[in-house]
């Protein structure tokens, strides 16, 4: 048994990260001979990603996909730990489980992904959830085959957490979850400690992943005929900031970019990270999407220091300035409201910010403390009636900058890699190069390319077209 730690979870050693290769013993091959499985993923795209790899896994080991939980033999539910409403909606499954496993006795119920690198969870694991089976941390999902052997094989409950990061275990299987967009993952954990933040201790410290690796996957993905990958990370722009030579963010987006892979998108980045070259590098390839992901957080540049973000308001709208010059560019953000000792001036920073930006898209959270951090510690006294307020007002400003961005595209044409039917009958919907969720009439013969649509119709969350 192997318990997370939180202590443990923060500490940054200078310790050479290596890497592995993934393999397994092959007495687990059969467990899954003759069974289901259903995972269900929360949170980010990272865990998306994750579970692409731990469905590949269970397959190796002869498990088969439904899609219906209730006819699965094995569960697994790959949780996120980022917000308490992503907490409360992976414990309200864990209670529905109990019953079905009171029905099925030999239902085999996992949890992993970033709840399972919180002491508290897995204490509560072990002591309320007992039907539980297993536990297995962000940094030995490369572990589930034996974790599900030794589940399998004693009946009892196994809990394997890793607190500090491994190595990196390249050539895991993947099962991807698109036919032409896949995520890359370059890097791995986070280093920032916003003060907010529960990722630098779920995820571990920086580690990036060799550029040879991460070409390698490129190249094979396009000869696979991917249309579209996203590489993702914690904090994208810090890639490279860990080898002991000189290869970074922009060098990775340009080397990308000289590969055959018709589109490329990047999440998440970190302003302070956000380097003159790299931008160059965006403008210079036109295989790299005119969209980007910035979050700010607040407007407010004494909430900033408060967040630990290394940024002030002005720094910000600086780069954002120079962002805003990339040809035809969205740009989106995220926006935490009543961080502790947010004022209303404070708030009215925020306003007056998304004002000047006019974000083409935006995520907008109240601020839920996560035990652990920094943040959870300092005194809060707005009120939740306050902070609902705050939300309600950002949002409605937001929203009123999304249908803008939009309507500025009516009568264009744009770039559309087709994703599928849509959900209105009879229509297709994609994605244009700005990220922009569009439906239009086409034949299914487009799925999975990218076609010229004119747009015809714009509202806040998506835009109408016809094929030109
Ligand atoms: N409370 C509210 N929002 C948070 N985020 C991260 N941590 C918290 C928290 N404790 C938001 C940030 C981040 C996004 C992924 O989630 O805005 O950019
Ligand atoms: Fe949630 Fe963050 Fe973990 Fe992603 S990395 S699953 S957003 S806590």
């Amino acid at each position: 048994m192997q318990l997370p730690n939180y202590k443990e979870a923060r500490k940054r050693t200078k310790e050479e990260i290596k890497k592995e290769f993934y393999s397994y013993n092959l007495d687990a091959t059969n467990i899954g001979l003759n069974k289901t499985y259903f995972v269900k993923t929360y949170g980010c795209q990272m865990n998306e990603h994750d579970t692409e790899n731990i469905k590949a896994m269970l397959e190796q080991l002869n498990f088969v996909e439904t899609d219906d939980y209730l006819k699965a033999d094995l569960i697994i539910l790959n949780t996120c730990s980022i917000r308490e409403n992503a907490h409360n909606k992976a414990f309200g499954m864990l209670g529905r489980l109990k019953h079905l496993k009171e029905e099925k006795k030999n239902l085999v119920i996992g949890l992993c992904g970033c709840m399972a690198q919180e002491e508290k969870v897995v204490t509560d694991i072990m002591k309320k959830y007992k039907y539980v089976n297993f536990v297995f941390g962000t940094h030995n999902i490369h572990r589930l085959p034996y974790i599900l052997e030794e589940a399998f094989k004693t009946g009892k409950q196994v809990i394997e957490v890793y607190s500090k990061e491994g190595n990196i275990t390249e050539g895991m299987p993947i099962k991807r979850a698109n036919k032409f967009k896949a995520y890359v993952n370059i890097m791995y954990g986070c280093d920032k400690f916003c003060t907010y933040c529960i990722v630098p201790f779920t995820r571990g410290k920086q580690r990036s992943r060799d550029k040879d690796d991460i070409l390698k996957e490129v190249n094979e993905l396009v000869k696979e005929g991917y249309k579209e990958v996203t590489l993702l990370g914690q904090n994208v722009n810090a890639y490279g900031k860990d080898f002991d030579y000189h290869y970074t963010m922009e060098n990775l987006l340009e080397d990308v970019a000289k590969t055959d892979i018709p589109r490329i998108r990047f999440m998440t980045s970190h302003p302070w990270d956000f380097t003159d070259q790299m931008i160059e590098v965006i403008k210079k390839y036109d295989n790299i999407m005119p969209s980007i992901h910035l979050p700010v957080q607040s407007g407010s540049s004494k909430v900033l220091k408060l967040m630990g973000r290394r940024y002030t308001k002005e720094e910000y709208i600086t780069l954002f300035d120079k962002l805003r010059k990339i040809p035809n560019v969205t740009i989106s953000t995220d926006i935490i409201v009543g961080f502790p000792s947010e004022t209303e001036e404070d708030f009215n920073e925020t306003l007056d910010l998304v004002n000047y930006c006019k974000f083409d898209n935006a995520y907008t959270f109240i601020f839920s403390p996560r035990e652990g951090t920094a943040a959870a510690k300092l005194e809060d006294k707005t009120t939740l009636k306050e902070k609902e307020e705050r939300l309600y007002k950002l949002n409605e400003t937001v929203n009123k900058y999304f249908l803008e961005s939009n309507q500025r595209l009516l009568g264009k044409t744009v770039d559309v890699l087709v994703d599928g039917p849509s959900e209105k009958e009879r229509m297709l919907c994609g994605y244009t190069d700005t990220n922009k969720l569009i439906n239009f009439t086409g034949d299914d013969s487009l799925i999975g390319q990218i076609v010229k649509v004119e747009v015809t119709d714009a509202k806040t969350w998506s835009l109408d077209g016809k094929q030109k």
